[in-house]
């Protein structure tokens, strides 16, 4: 798949900004919110457990939300998924034991006029590695690995691919510093735009055809909340 609306994205595209939206008190609710939604997914392979934000829990913390992401995003709808009964899901919350992979968030409709993810860390260590590359294709976990590249993904999972390598060979300083869990020959052609270093308060902004993945700096786990938008 490709998006049939690429110019009409890229339009909308810019560099990434980290905001500060939430107060202390709101940041506190959101944790105490992921503390109490059931549980959706535990991934014992990716080590990974998520919950999505499930309207309704805290209606008050539900109308803030949207009404911060709006002050910042202007128009936007919701691209999260949604429940059975139709409802948005407001962001997926993301408790990760080992560093997420080489991917793009880039959505799986063709049609959509994909937007902004916004990533709020409620852990404090980390980082977020965003790549300059743009991807324009579903959402993709980007690899080099032959077996991994036959996968079929589901509905709603992700494409696997290695149409991202370029010829240059990576930065070996970064590699060592922030990427020691990806093949360095999996980054190839890759610029760093911004390794964001995560502090719980701030909130990150970027364009969802970025190519980003964690850094391999964990400490036992990391929490951060993330919505995907479109228009
Ligand atoms: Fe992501």
């Amino acid at each position: 798949m490709k998006h049939n609306y690429i110019n009409e994205i890229k339009k909308l595209e810019g560099p990434p900004k980290i905001v500060k939206i939430f107060s202390e008190k709101e940041i506190k609710m959101i944790q105490e919110l992921y503390f109490i939604l059931p549980e959706k997914i535990f991934n014992k392979k990716q080590n990974v457990r998520k919950k999505v934000w499930i309207q309704n829990y805290n209606k008050e913390l539900d109308r803030i939300y949207c009404d911060k992401l709006k002050d910042v995003l202007g128009n936007f709808k919701m691209d999260t998924l949604t429940s059975d009964t139709g409802e948005n899901f407001y962001g997926i919350f993301h408790e990760s034991f080992s560093p997420l992979k080489l991917h793009a968030d880039s959505g799986f409709e063709e049609k959509d006029i994909i937007f902004k993810q916004v990533i709020t860390p409620l852990s404090p260590i980390g980082e977020t590695v965003i790549f300059k590359n743009k991807w324009y294709g579903k959402s993709t976990s980007f690899t080099i690995d032959e077996d991994e590249l036959k996968i079929n993904p589901g509905p709603g999972q992700n494409e696997r691919s290695c149409e991202h390598l370029g010829i240059e060979e990576f930065d070996r300083e970064i590699h060592r510093k922030y990427l020691t869990h990806i093949d360095i020959n999996n980054l190839k052609g890759l610029k760093v735009e911004l390794i964001y270093k995560w502090k719980v308060g701030e909130t990150l902004i970027m364009d969802r055809s970025h190519i980003h993945c964690s850094s391999s700096n964990i400490k036992n786990k990391k929490i951060a909340l993330t919505t995907f938008t479109k228009k």
